[in-house]
């Protein structure tokens, strides 16, 4: 097995790499003046399982583009199997069509790594199981979803939060918020959340949950505007929880979302290390390594 760090997870791949025991051989990679991307792989993936590592934000356009190129690039220099570690697959929420005419970019972007070569597809906390069901019965490419939630739940466990509430910004999320609370034991909910399709602008209530003088945590796949997080951080401090932490697999951290947790009184805020942030305190490293012995 080769593992090949790509330009956006040099760190994460090489710490993969080191937890398979091989070397970590990165691509090679600069920009062009005109902003494309050069991009050149190691010797000797001929006849070897390539692992490739690159998430795709921030720049998802630009980082998706390097993913193919590499994939395909992979593929022509025969290498016997090509597996996509993306951490974070940027387009995964465009999974519906929610009105005439939107794009299911999640399915674009399948066959396009499909086409370029990808075998196998690994990806951590997916934006959604029911949407992959439903889409992936049009590719032949084998997709692996790994959850972060435990790997989460148990830094926490050891932060100071121990016995708190977990919460999901969305009934989407149950599972997750379950196999928080069976770690953090102090029970489970979530919100009931709805979004405008044409605005993009979220409602949120949270009914029967009782969070008075409690530890809570909110978990969700994604942190972007910080919109979401902030009103679930702000509802249950509004109802008397003592601490909560806003916690989430993927911080992809807009302008404005650090303030925007901040004002909603959140007491922490973390993430893991599928995109590089200074939140990302919990490595998926050795989930993914561990999911790769077994390929
Ligand atoms: C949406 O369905 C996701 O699970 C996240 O809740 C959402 O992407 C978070 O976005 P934002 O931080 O912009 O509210």
């Amino acid at each position: 097995m080769i593992v090949i760090p790509g330009p956006a997870s040099k760190e994460l791949g090489e710490t993969i790499a080191t937890k398979l025991g091989v070397c970590a051989n990165p691509a090679e990679h600069r920009l062009f003046p005109d902003g494309e991307s050069y991009l050149r792989l190691p010797t000797g993936v001929e006849g070897e399982t390539v692992v490739l590592v690159q998430t795709t934000a921030p720049d998802p356009d630009r980082k998706t583009m390097q993913l193919l190129i590499m994939a395909k690039t992979a593929k022509d220099l025969e290498a016997r199997r090509v597996v996509a570690c993306v951490p974070y697959l940027a387009y995964m929420r465009q999974d519906k069509r929610f009105l005439e005419g939107e794009a299911l970019s999640f399915d674009v972007v399948l066959g396009l790594l499909e086409s370029a070569g990808v075998d196998d597809l690994l990806v951590v906390d997916l934006h959604s199981e029911e949407s992959l069901a439903d889409i992936q019965p049009r590719h032949s490419i084998r997709v692996h979803t790994l959850s972060a939630i435990p790997v989460i739940a148990r830094y926490l466990k050891e932060h100071g939060y121990d016995g708190a509430y977990s919460l999901s910004p969305d009934a989407g999320r149950k599972d997750i918020v379950e196999a928080a609370s069976d770690i953090l034991g102090g029970g489970f909910a979530f919100f009931e959340k709805t979004r405008d399709r044409h605005t993009g602008e979220p409602t949120m209530k949270v009914k029967d949950v009782d969070v008075k003088g409690k530890k809570a945590v909110v978990f969700d796949d994604i942190i972007s505007s910080g919109g979401t997080m902030a009103r679930a951080v702000k509802g249950l401090k509004d109802q008397g929880a003592t601490r909560v932490a806003a916690a989430c697999t993927h911080a992809l951290f807009m302008p404005g979302a650090e303030e925007r947790l901040k004002e909603a009184g959140a007491d922490l805020v973390l993430a893991t290390d599928t995109v590089e942030t200074p939140y990302g305190v919990v490595s998926v490293a050795d989930l993914i390594a561990d999911h790769l012995k077994g390929l």
